[in-house]
């Protein structure tokens, strides 16, 4: 297993069309595994395969405090969603930037697991904060994209101050 490079906002890859993944072969697992292993040393609750520059629709997902609930979405597509609310946060692609997002309280999410097989997961609360995240890194949305023009704008005109001091 390796930790692999994570990486942030401004990489064009976060940006690209994911491809569906048609067989849960041993790559796969290995990524995955790869993927886990990134996610908790970062550390986070979540990590999408665009973030470490693969371009399949696949993301691991862990908010247990114990660090044991590891949950592999393939495929994922949310099915159901219900009540919507504020709550602030944070993205492994966006280091040391937390906002307030729109998400859904309670999502029923359907996909493949790591064994290729469809499967269907109903959540809540970080959870189902977690599942919403990840599956709009897998289709190229980010963070950044539900907030307001004027703060988007302002956070990307930071970043890019950052990038050309070599502090992002
Ligand atoms: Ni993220």
């Amino acid at each position: 297993m390796a930790v692999l490079k994570i990486i942030k906002f401004g990489d064009a890859k976060l940006r690209k069309k994911t491809a569906e993944i048609t067989d849960v072969n041993r790559e796969i697992v290995l990524l995955v595994m790869d993927m886990f292993e990134t996610m908790y040393a970062a550390p986070g609750v979540g990590l999408a395969a665009p973030q470490v520059g693969v371009s399949k629709k696949l993301c691991v997902i862990d908010v247990s405090p114990e660090k044991n609930r590891k949950l592999v979405l393939i495929n994922p597509v949310i099915i159901k969603k219900e009540i919507k609310a504020a709550n602030e946060e944070g993205c492994l692609s966006f280091p040391g930037i937390y906002e307030d997002v729109m998400r859904f309280e309670e999502i029923t999410v359907k996909f493949l697991d790591i064994r290729g097989q469809l499967n269907e997961v109903h959540a809540t609360g970080l959870l189902a904060k977690a599942i919403q995240h990840e599956v709009d890194h897998l289709n190229a949305r980010l963070l950044i994209d539900h907030l307001p023009d004027w703060k988007r704008k302002n956070i990307e005109k930071d970043i890019r101050r950052k990038i050309r001091a070599g502090k992002w």
